[in-house]
């Protein structure tokens, strides 16, 4: 039986009305202490007709921050703030999940707590920029980090993930993509590391693998999920030597987990899907092994009709929108009307207010 990108799906302990996703979007708007604003939970809640919603990157620490006004999710006021955002989601009769983040080297001393360098597997300054207060800065030489603070690293997801959970966020999903920290420690272009952590692909994927099966332990596998991006070269990170080998070994392992979902980036995130050849099916059967299973997110550059072919096709169970979500609030029912689709103002992507953020309009206005 094929499945439409509108019939509802049950992964893990989620039910959602539609297989669209909202993709995770950093926006930077975040208020003071990096609290999240009842502005953020006036986005949300304009977009809660996705069948799922991931939020914006949210770092798990203070140390986890890479560019300015991001919002956390350690401390109790930015818990506070963020159950706000889940409340205006669940009025509307949507899902939402926190990703969670720590971006290790892409970052600048200026956002870390005491102005200290950032963390990450190795010691080498990646070349990337980040947004800091004075705009788009080159990001900070990095300190690698030592084998007595893994279990830290490990007990902030966890923690984190609590966190989330009692925010009132329907599950979690870890970061692991986009050459931030968990990528950071994956790949052989960057992880330069001798001990435990570093070599083998067994090796490298241990620290994602310890904070997904701490995650697991803490708030269940049916409220879990991870987002990979096995090829992109953004934050500069270099494709893996053995990128399919490495990415086969990892799906596996998290098949293990019995995760609620797997959302793949494919291609450069934000950019071509064929960069670099990857087998996306072959990690696609592995996640599938195994009598419960969770639903397979795709994402980049989808176009209504690729959606549709997606999952009518059974390549995914459901496709997620970035750029088209931040400029179409309704872009759920704009997809099943085939209405026109707006294009989104660049200028106010990340930072300021309302403009270019809650102003978008729907085409049908929502009663008042
Ligand atoms: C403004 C902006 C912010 C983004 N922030 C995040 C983020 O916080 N976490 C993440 O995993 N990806 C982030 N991405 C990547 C998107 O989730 C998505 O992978 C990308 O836009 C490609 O999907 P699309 O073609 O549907 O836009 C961001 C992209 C944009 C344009």
């Amino acid at each position: 039986m094929t499945s439409s990108l509108f019939d509802p799906i049950q992964f893990g302990s989620i039910e959602a009305a539609n297989r669209i996703v909202m993709a995770p979007l950093t926006r930077d708007r975040a208020g003071p202490h990096q609290v999240p604003t009842p502005l953020m939970a006036t986005y949300y809640g304009q977009r809660a007709t996705a069948g799922l919603i991931v939020s914006e990157a949210t770092q798990i620490s203070a140390e986890g921050q890479g560019y300015r006004d991001t919002p956390g999710i350690y401390s109790a006021e930015q818990i506070a703030g963020w159950r706000k955002i889940t409340e205006a989601v669940h009025a509307k009769g949507g899902k939402i999940v926190s990703q969670l983040w720590h971006v290790g080297r892409i970052s600048h001393v200026s956002l870390q707590p005491n102005g200290q360098p950032p963390v990450s597997s190795t010691a080498h300054r990646a070349k990337a920029k980040t947004f800091t207060a004075q705009g788009f800065e080159d990001v900070s030489e990095p300190r690698a980090l030592r084998l007595d603070e893994m279990p830290r690293i490990v007990a902030e997801y966890r923690k984190a993930a609590r966190n989330a959970i009692d925010a009132g966020f329907d599950g979690v999903e870890v970061h692991s993509a986009n050459g931030y920290l968990l990528e950071q420690f994956l790949r052989d272009s960057i992880n330069d590391r001798t001990d435990a952590y570093g070599g083998s692909a067994e090796n490298r994927a241990r620290l994602p693998l310890e904070v997904m099966r701490a995650i697991v332990a803490e708030i269940g596998a049916g409220r879990t999920g991870i987002r990979i991006s096995p090829v992109t070269p953004v934050n500069d990170a270099a494709v893996d030597s053995d990128v399919q080998g490495l990415f086969n070994y990892y799906v596996d392992q998290l098949s293990l987990l019995k995760l609620a979902f797997v959302h793949v980036i494919e291609g450069a995130t934000g950019g071509p899907r064929d960069s670099s050849p990857f087998d996306y099916a072959a990690l696609r059967t592995r996640f599938k092994s195994g009598s419960e299973r969770g639903a397979w997110i795709v994402n980049n550059g989808y176009s209504r009709a690729m959606a549709l072919q997606a999952v009518a096709g059974g390549t995914a169970d459901m496709v997620a929108f970035g750029k088209l979500f931040i400029s179409n609030p309704d872009l759920v029912e704009r997809l099943r009307s085939g209405a026109p689709l707006a294009s989104l103002n660049a200028e106010t992507l990340y930072g300021g207010g309302a403009v270019g953020y809650t102003d978008y309009p729907s085409l049908v206005k929502e009663p008042a």
